[in-house]
C-alpha cells in the first residue's frame, strides 16, 4: 500500500495522529451467492485484486501505530456475506469508523448498469446500507467521536445527496463548538477539484450532464443538499472534508474555505492534526 503523510492545523486540544483510508472494494464470494454473483465477483476482482492484502495492511498498520483510522466507505465492491464477514473483522480489529460508499448499496449484479433497476436502487439505499450496518456493527451513515478536542465526523453523501436528518446531527455536532473533520465518501465540488469535478458533490451541471444517464440521475443533487454543501462551505468549524470515491489521491489545502483530501484506493493516510 502507498502511504501518504499530511498535517492539519485545526486548533486540536491535543495533537494526535489518525489514518484514513477508502475505496478497497473487497468483491468476494462464496458458496452463499449465486453462480451468477461468483461470476460477477471473479470479474470484478480483477479490478480490486489489492483488496484482501490491503486489509491485512491496515489491519497491521492499525496495530503497529495505535493510531485511530475512518474509512470513506467501498470497503465492499457489492453486498455479499463473505464482504461483509471480512469487513466486519477489520472493523472490529481496528475500532474503524466508517462513511457508507456507494457499492455500500449495490447488491449485484444487476442494480446499477441497468438504467431500469436504477430507481429501485436508490429507494431502498438506506434499507441495504442498514443491512450492511447491521453486518458490519456499526453506523455508516453518521458518527461522531471526539479526539484531541477535535470532533471526526462521518456523514452519509454516498447517492449525491444528504438527508434532512444528518444534516440536523451535523449542526448538533457544530453546536459543541469544537474544530471538526468531516468524513463523506463523495468529494465536496471544489474550483480546484480538476479532473475529478463529476464525480463530486454539488457540481455544476456542465460537468456530469454528458455523463451515462444513470450517472446524470444520481449526481443531480436536490435543493436541500446543495444548502448543505453551502453550509458546510461557509462552516467556520468544519476545518477539513476527508473523502474518496475518485479512486485517486488529491489534496486541495489552503485553496478554499476549508482543506479537502481526497485518498485513493490501495493508500493509507497518516494525517497529523495540530
Ligand atoms: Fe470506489
Amino acid at each position: 500500500m502507498n502511504i501518504l503523510k499530511n498535517t492539519l492545523s485545526v486548533g486540536a486540544e491535543t495533537p494526535f495522529v489518525f489514518l484514513h483510508v477508502s475505496d478497497i472494494h473487497l468483491s468476494e464470494s462464496d458458496e452463499n451467492d449465486s453462480p451468477e454473483r461468483r461470476a460477477f465477483a471473479a470479474d470484478r476482482k480483477r479490478d480490486f485484486a489489492f483488496a484482501p492484502a490491503a486489509v491485512e495492511f491496515i489491519r497491521n498498520y492499525v496495530k503497529k501505530t495505535g493510531s485511530p483510522i475512518v474509512n470513506t466507505g467501498d470497503m465492499l465492491d457489492f453486498i455479499t456475506p463473505e464482504n461483509i464477514r471480512i469487513a466486519r473483522g477489520l472493523v472490529e480489529d481496528t475500532d474503524m469508523m466508517m462513511a457508507a460508499g456507494n457499492h455500500e448499496y449495490w447488491h449485484c449484479p444487476n442494480n446499477r448498469f441497468s438504467y431500469d433497476d436504477v430507481p429501485e436502487t436508490y429507494a431502498g439505499k438506506n434499507r441495504s446500507l442498514a443491512e450492511v450496518e447491521r453486518g458490519l456493527g456499526i453506523d455508516i451513515r453518521f458518527s461522531c467521536r471526539e479526539i484531541g478536542g477535535v470532533n471526526l465526523v462521518c456523514m452519509d453523501d454516498s447517492d449525491y445527496h444528504i438527508d434532512a436528518e444528518l444534516f440536523e446531527k451535523l449542526k448538533t455536532v457544530e453546536a459543541e463548538g469544537k474544530p471538526i473533520l468531516l468524513f463523506m465518501h463523495i468529494p465536496l465540488y471544489s474550483a480546484h477539484i480538476g479532473r475529478e469535478a463529476k464525480f463530486s458533490l454539488n457540481a455544476p451541471p456542465q460537468y456530469f450532464e454528458n455523463c451515462h444517464p444513470v450517472d446524470v440521475f444520481e449526481r443531480t443533487p436536490d435543493e436541500l443538499t446543495c444548502q448543505i454543501c453551502d453550509y458546510i462551505r461557509q462552516s467556520p468549524l468544519i476545518k477539513c472534508v476527508l473523502s474518496g470515491h475518485t479512486h485517486a489521491n488529491t489534496e486541495i489545502l489552503g485553496l478554499d474555505a476549508q482543506d479537502q483530501i481526497i485518498t485513493g484506493c490501495n493508500t493509507i493516510r497518516e494525517i497529523t492534526v495540530i
